[in-house]
């Protein structure tokens, strides 16, 4: 991966083994015949992308999209069936300072909030005064 690149996914695919019933897990494990009792269901499919460094990306989708799904793979709690997933540093770090720029963002919008206030409450007085 050149180093101008952050994150890189290559054709991802993941799939789960969702069960009909909690049983049917059991029934699985221990099969002395290795029966399967899964359905296999693809939670991502094929996905590839790249970050740059300096670039801000993100992950967008319905519920139930796979988001959650890839950012486990980048922070290397999954890993994909098939495909490569490359980071560069670690993506916890990135995902803080993410959340860190968004603490900012709230504390500058709840600044102005209280100086908006404090306008209205001097123009409310001002007239009352008048
Ligand atoms: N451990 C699991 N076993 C089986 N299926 C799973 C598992 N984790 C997620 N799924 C399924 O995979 C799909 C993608 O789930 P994921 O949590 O990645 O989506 P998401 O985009 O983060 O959703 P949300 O917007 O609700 O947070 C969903 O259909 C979900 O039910
Ligand atoms: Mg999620």
């Amino acid at each position: 991966m050149s180093d101008d690149i952050v994150i890189s996914a290559k054709n991802v695919t993941k799939t789960y083994r969702l069960y009909d019933c909690h049983a049917d897990r059991v029934k699985e494990t221990f099969h002395p015949f290795r029966k399967k009792y899964h359905h296999p269901f693809n939670a991502l499919n094929d996905v590839s992308f790249e970050v740059k460094k300096g670039e801000t990306s993100g992950i967008i989708g319905r519920n139930g999209g796979g988001k959650s799904t890839l950012l486990q793979m980048l922070c290397g709690i999954l890993r994909p069936i098939s495909g490569t997933v490359e980071v560069n540093g670690r993506v916890l770090d990135k995902i803080d300072e993410g959340f860190r720029r968004m603490d900012e963002g709230f504390q500058l919008i709840a600044r102005l909030i209280v100086e908006e206030n404090e306008k209205t409450r001097k123009e409310i007085l001002q007239a009352l005064k008048s």
